[in-house]
């Protein structure tokens, strides 16, 4: 049986010292999968400027041809949908900065969630086109966002959010959260407790 195709995006500017990093590691390990890699502190995922907005809406949404000027404004974007697009299970490593995805994720969400390629607008409304997919967060937050501070949380939320809106079928977090926290716990035995999650979906997916 042939491997799941396996993208593995990671923003980790902390390096070494990341908690993210070492779930993404245990994945790597539990897997052992050959991935596609996106590193987004190496590879910067482009943002929409005057050009580029117009010739996406232009040829996404107004069906025109783009010219050789537009389609020079959309490459970035266009070669990181067709990397996502050939993806099987994706793996997205990331910090929570602010109660937000840091910029960097946040543009590379912007980059790939385009009409026509991974949605679209049926008669029923919103319609993901990447069903069968599988996603999985994995997140380090230094505080805890339970109870009242859940709402807060605008990171693990808003990436499971939107790979749903492309339409993947199974989306889960493995969430290391709470790291800076000292009632909570040592950072050791909570990022435990997430590579548990990270081994569990590993099992499900890979059948390892
Ligand atoms: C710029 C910055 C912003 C941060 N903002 C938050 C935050 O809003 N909420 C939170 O719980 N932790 C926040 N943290 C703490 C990180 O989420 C925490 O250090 C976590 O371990 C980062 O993941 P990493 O260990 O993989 O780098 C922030 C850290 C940095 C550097």
């Amino acid at each position: 049986m042939s491997e799941p195709k396996t993208l593995i995006v990671s923003y980790l500017p902390r390096g070494g010292r990341s908690h993210t990093r070492a779930l993404l590691e245990t994945f790597r390990s539990a897997a052992g999968v050959a991935a596609e890699e996106l590193d987004l502190l190496v590879d910067r995922p482009p943002v929409f400027l005057p050009d580029s907005l117009d010739a996406y809406v232009a040829r996404n949404y107004l069906g025109q041809a783009l010219t050789p000027a537009q389609a020079k404004a959309m490459a970035g974007m266009d070669r990181l949908t067709a990397q996502l697009k050939r993806a099987e299970i994706v793996v997205l490593a990331t910090p929570m900065h602010n109660f937000s995805l840091p910029a960097p994720v946040k543009a590379w969400f912007d980059s790939v969630i385009l009409k026509g390629e991974t949605w679209d607008m049926g008669p029923d409304g919103f319609k993901g086109l990447m069903p069968g997919r599988k996603a999985l967060v994995l997140m380090a937050s230094g505080g805890r966002y339970e109870g009242p501070m859940a709402g807060w949380d605008h990171a693990m939320s808003l990436a499971k959010q939107l790979f749903g809106f492309m339409g993947f079928s199974d989306v889960r977090g493995a969430w290391a959260s709470g790291v800076n926290n000292p009632a909570l716990g040592s950072p050791e035995s909570i990022v435990g407790a997430a590579q548990d999650e990270v081994r569990k979906a590993v099992r499900d997916w890979y059948g390892r």
